[in-house]
């Protein structure tokens, strides 16, 4: 087990425990029964959905996660290979009930694998659901392919339709090609198309109402994401942050949103009902509103780590026991051990929170 920092003070966990989706007891399953049961935690919650990062790397540089000059890649060596990725992928849904996977990156189309990891994925029993989180960029081409290869939905990153912006946000002017990539992935059949927003302070807070307009045009779901702490750079300040308020404020001025009744579950979207369209759009307040009461997520990193949480500060190496002959169990028992550490929350709000060492292209959203 890697580890960066000690555990957060015990007020981490008293804060989280209070929050407004209060944790199961946590005398549940305190451990973990050798090739057995599913990826429990010691707060009750089940992971089953994987999150499944194929490269750190990515084609744009958007201030929330990237430095304009990039950052240092993982050398090839120690990213998994496709067959690993799938054998991992395989254990998970055959023994550890993962009944969702979501490929991302930095940006999964930027593996040249990635259609037959897809196909492996969704030949799998029982049939997991297949997405996919990408920027859009060459998703145009790729849709057909994707679609053919079993992938169920897309989410594409877009944070402004001005294409000025789009390049001050992302340091590339590319914006053309994200939105000719939705419309692929519509006409593709990989609906329905999410689009994920990040609004910043001063730089793209107008965006929220003409992003709602063109999503609804075009029949795509928006969903505006709070802005979190896993900038490379560590810039990001809570006083800075645009709120699930303050977007709320932004879009009643100009629509009557109406909550959507259809039951939250472990989805991290609060969505609404826009005017009379029948369509919705969704607020991810992932800072001020936290659902890790909720949590059903487990990821795996491009070099074969797994996380138990966004802001997880340990990893569990998988990739060196899988390189060193581990058996399909001894794998399942591991995962199922470091989902066993869980922390019950994110802790963002409190004065000790650190953010984890690696960034979000590099952990996989
Ligand atoms: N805060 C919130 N969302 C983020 N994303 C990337 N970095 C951040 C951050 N710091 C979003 C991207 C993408 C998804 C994987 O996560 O916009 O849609
Ligand atoms: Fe690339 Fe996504 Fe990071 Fe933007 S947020 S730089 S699209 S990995």
């Amino acid at each position: 087990m890697r580890r960066d920092r000690a555990h957060p003070p015990i007020r981490h966990y008293i804060r989280a425990v209070t929050s407004p989706s209060p944790l199961p007891d946590p005398r549940v399953r305190p451990t973990v029964t050798p090739g057995s049961g599913g990826l429990v935690d010691r707060h009750g919650r089940t992971a089953t959905d994987l999150r499944v990062s194929l490269t750190d790397r990515c084609n744009l540089r958007c201030t929330y996660c990237m430095p304009p000059e990039g950052l240092q890649w993982l050398p090839k060596v120690e990213q998994l290979t496709d067959d690993e990725v799938v054998r991992l992928v395989r254990i998970g849904v055959e023994h550890l009930g993962i009944r969702e996977v979501r490929f991302t990156g930095g940006e999964p189309l930027l593996r040249p694998g990635l259609p037959g990891i897809v196909a492996a994925t969704t030949a799998l029993r029982p049939r997991p659901e297949v997405s996919l989180t990408t920027n859009a960029i060459g998703l145009s081409r790729m849709a057909p392919a994707l679609a053919a290869a079993g992938l169920d939905r897309i989410n594409v990153s877009l944070d402004t339709l001005d294409r000025e912006r789009f390049k001050q946000i992302t340091h590339r002017d590319r914006l053309p090609d994200v939105l000719a990539g939705m419309a692929a992935a519509r006409d593709a059949g990989l609906t329905p198309v999410k689009v994920n927003a990040v609004l910043m302070r001063g730089i793209n807070e107008d965006d929220a109402v003409p992003l709602l307009e063109y999503c609804l045009e075009h029949g795509y779901e928006l969903r505006f994401i709070e802005q979190m702490p896993l900038d490379a750079h560590h810039a990001w300040t809570r006083g800075e942050m645009v709120t699930a308020e303050d977007i709320l404020a932004r879009l009643t001025a100009t629509h009557t949103l109406t909550p959507d009744v259809e039951e939250r579950g472990a989805a991290p979207a609060e969505r609404w009902l826009v005017d009379d369209t029948g369509l919705t759009v969704g607020v991810i307040a992932s800072v001020t509103r936290s659902f890790c009461g909720a949590c059903d997520r487990t990821r795996l990193t491009a070099d074969g780590q797994i996380r138990n949480c966004l802001f997880a500060r340990e990893e569990s190496d998988l990739r060196t026991a899988l390189r060193s002959g581990a058996d399909d169990a001894e794998l399942a028992d591991r995962w199922r051990i470091a989902t066993l550490s869980k922390l019950p929350g994110h802790g963002i709000d409190d004065p000790s929170f650190l953010q984890p060492s690696r960034p979000m292209s590099a952990i996989g959203g």
